[in-house]
């Protein structure tokens, strides 16, 4: 099911089904494995989708990140639930919550989630599975993120500081610790000395001593225990869960502009957030994986440094950013905000193989006298390209090409149905679909869970 690569006019929603309202079931017709994944820089409200879609799916799996992310979800009662490592099914009593091999995890924050789940009303017990083959992140891990990042000074890559690089750093120079590790405490032991006194070594401001290394090992000690109820072989169980036929949807974390291999390197983050990722975070083959639906906010927010080619600077950012409440979930930082790229939405589209997209956000647009699409990108030399460059120099320079559409002055957040959409709301969603020639299925109009316009 391939419906990204079908002409434009499968996109459209047709007469018929505007005059039924324009709302459409797509949940029912999702593929057994399904993804959600990041289309821009994050923070694209990847939560609020999964949270819906995985009351129709048996299995709900983290494949990369770790506590880097921010899901903000809502109960049915509107209560807020912000998950940094636990997947955003977990609202949803009959969903088991799997975080697979790909992802670092760090306990201490585990822990604290789940018990501030539990303290909510929400039971995790027997519904949260970590694989065996998952990287530990340490606390000292974090405390590398920030030494690193003091180190940089100035070309900061602009990190959460959760230790996810460094976490990440030690698997690929495979001196990492994983889950099972927690099973030979005998050993885990030498193996956490050597990560630490390489730290040591590396950072002046990082102290290692043989008493940190014994708290360290006793903590991890309670949380071998804790931990083992919840441990089990993912891979094995997510390619069992196939064959039984459950429904499993995959959560991505970040976005494919922050990937390691294709997002402004190297202001990017250390996993794959893109469809890749997927198979090599849970061991799951490329052809189990059926639609992937890709998460794009209305215009376009990114954290902390590197290119951005549409943003808007001074005041029209401050206002998008008011409108927006565009801050940080982890740091509070401010966001830089700008319109829709809808040259970097291409290459994401490319990447990936979506076979629809999420607009979300559309709800912050409301008001704006005209908006913008970044169409084209001229370089200096005014040569036009249609591709994503991969040198950040290039990116610096070269320059947007705009289409300008005009605004809705309405408030939109409380319209359910497509066709009850203004006009110029309506114009500006089949502008995105005929450039990206993927359709719109879901467009969000508010954080809430009935915020959403399927079409
Ligand atoms: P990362 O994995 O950290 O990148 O986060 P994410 O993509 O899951 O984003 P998150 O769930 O944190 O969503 C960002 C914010 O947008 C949250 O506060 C959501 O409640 C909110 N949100 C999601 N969809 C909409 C929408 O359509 N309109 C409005 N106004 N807010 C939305």
């Amino acid at each position: 099911n391939r419906s990204s690569l079908l002409p434009l006019a499968s996109a459209v929603v047709s007469e018929a089904e505007l005059e039924a309202g324009g709302s459409v079931d797509r949940v029912g017709e999702l593929s057994q494995v399904a993804g959600v994944l990041g289309c821009q820089w994050g923070d694209e409200g990847k939560g609020k989708l999964v949270d819906i879609l995985a009351q129709h799916f048996d299995v709900v799996a983290r494949c990369q990140g770790g506590a880097n992310a921010g899901h903000t979800i809502y109960n049915s009662e509107g209560k807020k639930f912000v998950l940094h490592l636990v997947p955003s099914g977990i609202l949803n009593e009959q969903t088991i919550c799997l975080i697979g091999n790909g992802v670092v995890v760090h306990l201490p924050g585990l822990f604290k989630e789940i018990e501030g789940l539990e303290a909510n009303g929400v039971s995790c017990k027997g519904r949260i599975l970590v694989s065996d083959r998952a990287h530990l992140l340490f606390d000292f891990h974090q405390e590398v993120d920030g030494l690193r990042e003091a180190e940089l000074a100035k070309s900061l890559i602009g990190t959460t500081k959760r230790g996810i690089g460094p976490c990440y750093a030690n698997k690929v120079i495979r001196n990492g610790i994983r889950v099972c590790d927690l099973r030979h405490m005998d050993t885990f032991g030498q193996k956490l000395e050597i990560l630490l006194k390489d730290a040591a070594l590396r950072f002046e401001g990082f102290k290692y001593s043989a008493d940190m290394l014994k708290e360290e090992v006793e903590r991890y000690k309670r949380f071998a225990e804790q931990l083992e109820p919840y441990i089990i072989d993912t891979v094995h169980v997510m390619n069992q869960y196939i064959l039984q036929g459950k429904k499993i949807l995959v959560e991505g974390s970040q976005a494919t502009m922050l990937d390691i291999d294709f997002g402004t390197y190297p202001f990017v983050t250390s996993s794959s957030p893109s469809a890749g990722g997927i198979c090599t975070g849970l061991g799951i083959a490329p052809r189990s994986i059926g639609d992937l639906i890709g998460v794009v906010k209305a215009y376009t927010t990114r954290v902390g440094s590197g290119p951005f080619p549409t943003e808007i600077l001074g005041k029209g950012g401050d206002l998008l950013r008011a409108a927006g409440m565009e801050f940080g979930n982890i740091t509070g930082r401010p966001r830089r905000c700008g319109w829709l790229d809808l040259v970097a939405l291409k290459y994401c589209c490319q990447i990936n193989g979506f076979s629809s997209l999420n607009l979300t956000r559309l709800d912050v647009l409301s008001d704006l006298p005209e908006i913008k699409l970044g169409v084209s990108y001229k370089l200096i030399n005014g040569q036009r390209i249609e591709s994503f460059p991969a040198d950040l120099n290039v990116l610096e320079k070269l320059e947007v090409e705009y289409e300008v559409l005009p605004g809705w002055p309405s408030d939109i957040s409380s319209i359910r149905n497509y066709k009850d959409l203004p006009p110029a709301a309506r114009r500006y969603i089949e502008k995105v679909e005929e450039h990206i020639s993927i359709p719109i299925h879901y467009i969000g109009v508010g954080p809430g869970r009935d915020a959403l316009i399927t079409k």
